[in-house]
């Protein structure tokens, strides 16, 4: 096998990142240069980037004119391994790209860190995972949400055994008209792009549930629809909000010279290479998501969740309650709408908090006696809560206070909320009968019956 790793400079690992949007850009290249320099280790003295790669070249060049950086940059994982030597692969690409780019940097002799999901099945996720133990390497996958310190209490609530052995679960992810909207804009409401916001967003949800549980999904019934995000006849809209007349009027507006025209230079300002459209109407026929689902889910030793995501709500706000036989464990939080910096700024990406709220955390004891958990936060103005600073400084082994070894996702666990969307899309297909674990791995899920293309 042909093998591109390095032995590291001192004591800095290099990186190679694929996909340079959003989220490989301003979340990992930023973070890996300079991005902390406010009072917790730079990570530039640990880490180093080797190459950029993007089928979008162009985008990889805005990137390091953004970043203040000359990367060397390639379209094809082979080209930069080929000549700048390398420890690990970062991909943050398209979802239905991950398992490729994966085997392919597992094949050059990279370690991968791949950021959630995984991939876009089951069957994709056994691929990754196969050639990572074929050719020795470690596959991380960033499941950052696990890195905030209410979920982080939440899982050692229920392993120190203060409910007893979980046996049902609630919880549910309802996305605002910005937040859920913002799907429908991008690659994100194509079904072979991303397999669902089941998938794409509630992988981490689905993830959080089975790690605070510690078990396993083994079978899923699901019902799901898409009735909000569709061609609205009469409607006098664009086919994009830079070209609609009533943008402005529109809740879903998404606003390209935000934040120092962050989304025009990284999307528009290179559309003419790869086509790509950032800011699509929502309310257009090409997409194939559903923009709502409930999910019932079974778990191995017996316990059950209801799952529920709905992405038009007026106001965010997301919850999960843990039932046992000795007590019962409550979290919710509500954003508040009026702190939205509106669509754009790429507030998580860019490493400062946006729109946070007070989540609470609720532990009912069995003599019914309420104890609200008090959590303390840290490093909350960094990307994503803090999460993403902590995520990327636990895969350099830097020690900040707040992490904890079991928030590292494995890639048989980062399967599993995978499973759990790739089984729910089954689901959907056949009318909401339930599918069996055994059932996936074999190919790519069918599009739901409800989110099919028109005609
Ligand atoms: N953990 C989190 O909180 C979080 C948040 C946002 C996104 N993500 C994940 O990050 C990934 C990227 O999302 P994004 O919002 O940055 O998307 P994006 O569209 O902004 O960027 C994706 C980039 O990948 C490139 N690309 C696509 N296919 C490629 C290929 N085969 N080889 C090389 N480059 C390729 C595109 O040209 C683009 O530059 C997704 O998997 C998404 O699920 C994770």
């Amino acid at each position: 096998m042909l093998s591109m790793k390095t032995e590291s400079t001192g004591n800095k690992q290099k990186f190679i990142i694929a996909g340079l949007g959003n989220r490989g850009r301003d979340s990992f290249a930023r973070a890996l240069l300079a991005f902390p320099n406010r009072g917790i280790p730079e990570f530039r003295e640990r880490a180093e980037i080797a190459a950029f790669v993007d089928i979008n070249i162009e985008r990889a060049r805005v990137a390091n004119l953004v970043l203040g950086a000359a990367i060397p940059a390639y379209t094809t994982i082979q080209e930069a391994a080929a000549r700048h030597p390398a420890d690990w692969a970062i991909i943050t690409t398209v979802d239905r790209t991950h398992a490729d780019l994966a085997v392919a940097a597992l094949g050059l002799g990279l370690d991968v860190f791949l950021d959630k999901p995984m991939a876009t099945s089951v069957w994709e996720c056994n691929r990754i995972i196969e050639t990572s133990r074929r050719c020795g390497r470690r596959v991380i996958v960033g499941h950052n949400l696990r890195y905030y310190e209410h979920m982080l209490a939440l899982a050692k609530i229920v392993r120190s055994g203060a409910i007893g052995e979980v046996q049902q679960v609630e919880a549910g992810e309802v996305l605002d008209f910005d937040h859920g909207g913002s799907y429908f804009h991008r690659w994100h409401s194509e079904f072979d792009k991303s397999a669902g916001l089941m998938n794409h967003k509630c992988c981490h949800q689905l993830d959080l549930i089975n790690w605070v549980i510690e078990d396993r999904p083994v079978a899923v019934s699901a019902m799901g629809a898409r009735n909000y995000y569709v061609p609205r006849p009469g409607l006098k809209n664009g086919a994009r909000c830079s070209e609609c007349a009533i943008a402005r009027q529109c809740p879903h507006f998404c606003d390209l010279d935000a934040n120092d025209r962050r989304y025009r230079r990284m999307y528009v300002d290179v559309e003419h290479v790869d086509g790509y459209i950032r800011d699509a109407c929502v309310f257009s026929d090409r997409n194939t998501i559903n923009d709502r689902e409930t999910l019932n889910i079974r778990y191995s030793r017996g316990a059950t969740a209801c799952f529920s995501m709905v992405t038009y709500a007026p106001r965010e706000y997301n919850y999960y309650n843990f039932t046992g036989h000795e007590g019962r464990l409550e979290y919710s939080v509500a954003f508040d709408p009026k702190a939205k910096p509106g669509q754009g700024t790429g507030g998580a990406e860019t490493g400062f908090a946006t729109n946070e709220g007070r989540p609470q955390i609720r532990l009912f004891h069995k003599d019914g006696a309420v104890e609200f958990v008090d959590v303390q936060k840290l490093h909350e103005d960094y990307g994503h809560g803090g999460a993403d600073v902590k995520l990327i400084a636990s895969l350099l082994g830097i020690e900040l206070p707040g992490i904890d070894p079991i928030q590292r996702a494995t890639p048989e666990q980062a399967r599993d909320a995978v499973a759990i969307a790739d089984m729910a899309a089954r689901s959907i297909a056949r009318n909401g009968s339930c599918v069996a674990f055994e059932e996936t791995g074999r190919d790519f899920p069918p599009f739901p019956p409800s989110a099919r293309r028109p005609g």
